[in-house]
C-alpha cells in the first residue's frame, strides 16, 4: 500500500466501520480478575486511541514500533532516558534550541557527555565517534539554517552509536531516515504531520525490539502521553499530509524565486523540497516583522497558515549568544515556515514589508 493511502485509511474498524479514529475516553478499565485485564489496563500504558496511531505513526515511518508523546520534547526526554552517566553522544551543531536546552540543562547534569559537532563534515564526524559514543543526534533539515546532513553516509560510519533522526522538517513524505540507516526516528508531530497548529505531540519509532521494549518502559514511567482528543486531530490532520506537503514545496519555490531577486534580501537559504525558507534581510527585522499582514510572526511551523519566526530573539534564544552567532544564527535571520495560502498573497506581504 502507498503511504498516501495510508495517511487516508488508517486502520479498518472493526466493529461498527469507521472511517476515523474513535476518541476512547476511559483512563482505566475493567478487569476480569485482579491482574487479568480484558485488554488494556490503565490510559498511560496503553488505550485503543493511542494504540490505533502508534501503528499509523510506525507505518508511515516505514518502521516496527512507534510511540506517541504529548510533545516533541517528551519524545526526545523519553528516548535520551535511556543514556548512563559518563555515555558519549554526540550532536548536530544546528539542531532545535529546545533539543540543545535539554541536553545542557538536564543532561549533563546526569553526567551524559554531550559534544556537538558539524555533520555535514562526515571527516570529522568519524574522528569523533568514541568507543562510548552511544548516540548521534541529528535533523534531516537542520533547524534553523536548514542544512540537509547526509543519513545514509552517516550510518556507515556510526560504529555501535545509534544513528538518532529528527525528521520533524522533512517529514516521511519526502524522507524516511529508518530506510536510510537510522535506528531511531523522531517528530515534533505539532508541525507538519498534524498540520494545524492546533495540538503539540511527538513521536518515537524504531525497529529494533529491544530498543522498542526500553521505549515502552520510560514511555510508561515517565507518562508523556497524548491525549485521545489530540490523537484525533493528529489523524484528521495526516489525512492530507501529501497534499500539503506538495502545495508547502510549490509555495515555497515561488517564494525563493522572489526573495532572491529581491534587493533587501542577502542570502536565501532552501533545502529544494518542504515549506522552511530561511533568509537573511538587510533591512531591521522588528520594522519588517511589524509590516507583515497576512504571515503570522510566531514561534513553531509546519501548519497550512505561513509562520515566521527569528530565531535569534524566538526559537534559538535559550542557546548562548556566542553560540548562536558562531553557529550563523545572527539577528538578521529570518525563517519562514510557508503555508497552504495562495503564493501571490504571501509574496505581496513579504515585498510590502521588505520595502522601506
Ligand atoms: C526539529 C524539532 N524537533 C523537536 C521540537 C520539539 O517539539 P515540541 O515543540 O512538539 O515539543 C521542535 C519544536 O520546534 C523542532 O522544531
Amino acid at each position: 500500500m502507498k503511504d498516501e493511502t495510508y495517511y487516508v485509511i488508517q486502520k479498518k474498524d472493526e466493529n461498527f466501520g469507521l472511517v476515523n479514529v474513535p476518541i476512547y475516553l476511559s483512563s482505566t478499565f475493567r478487569q476480569i480478575e485482579p491482574s487479568k485485564p480484558i485488554k488494556y489496563e490503565y490510559a498511560r500504558t496503553q488505550n485503543p486511541t493511542r494504540e490505533i496511531m502508534e501503528e499509523v505513526i510506525a507505518r508511515i515511518e516505514n518502521g516496527n514500533y512507534g510511540f506517541l508523546f504529548s510533545s516533541g520534547m517528551s519524545a526526545i526526554d523519553t528516548l535520551l532516558s535511556i543514556l548512563k552517566p559518563n555515555d558519549h553522544i554526540l550532536v548536530d551543531i544546528d539542531v532545535y534550541g529546545g533539543t540543545y536546552r535539554i541536553l545542557e540543562k538536564l543532561y549533563k547534569k546526569f553526567s551524559v557527555d554531550v559534544e556537538y559537532v558539524d555533520f555535514t563534515n562526515l571527516e570529522l564526524l568519524k574522528k569523533s565517534i568514541k568507543d562510548n559514543t552511544k548516540m548521534l543526534i541529528v535533523e534531516t533539515i537542520s533547524n534553523p539554517l536548514l542544512r540537509t546532513p547526509n543519513i545514509s553516509e552517516i550510518s556507515k560510519i556510526k560504529k555501535n552509536a545509534l544513528l538518532v533522526v529528527d525528521n520533524t522538517f522533512s517529514t516521511p513524505y519526502y524522507f524516511k531516515p529508518l530506510d536510510n540507516g537510522a535506528d531511531v526516528v523522531i517528530h515534533s508531530i505539532t508541525k507538519y504531520l498534524s498540520g494545524h497548529s492546533d495540538i503539540v505531540m511527538g513521536a518515537i519509532i524504531v525497529n529494533d525490539k529491544s530498543l522498542a521494549d526500553e521505549i515502552k518502559f520510560y514511555q510508561n514511567t515517565k507518562g508523556g502521553v497524548p491525549s485521545p482528543f489530540d490523537l484525533f486531530l493528529l489523524s484528521r490532520g495526516l489525512k492530507t499530509l501529501h497534499i500539503r506537503m506538495e502545495r508547502h514545496t510549490e509555495n515555497a519555490k515561488r517564494i525563493v524565486e522572489f526573495l532572491r531577486n529581491n534587493e533587501n534580501v542577502k542570502e536565501v537559504i532552501y533545502p529544494g523540497y518542504s515549506g522552511m525558507v530561511s533568509f537573511r534581510i538587510k533591512k531591521d527585522v522588528f520594522e519588517f516583522t511589524r509590516k507583515l499582514k497576512i504571515i503570522t510572526l510566531g514561534e513553531s511551523l509546519g501548519g497550512v497558515e505561513s509562520l515566521l519566526n527569528v530565531p535569534y530573539y524566538m526559537t534559538h534564544a535559550s542557546i548562548p549568544e556566542n553560540e548562536r552567532i558562531k553557529r550563523g544564527i545572527t539577528k538578521d535571520l529570518i525563517r519562514l515556515s510557508v503555508g497552504i495560502e495562495n503564493v501571490n498573497d504571501l509574496i505581496e506581504d513579504l515585498k510590502n514589508a521588505l520595502n522601506f
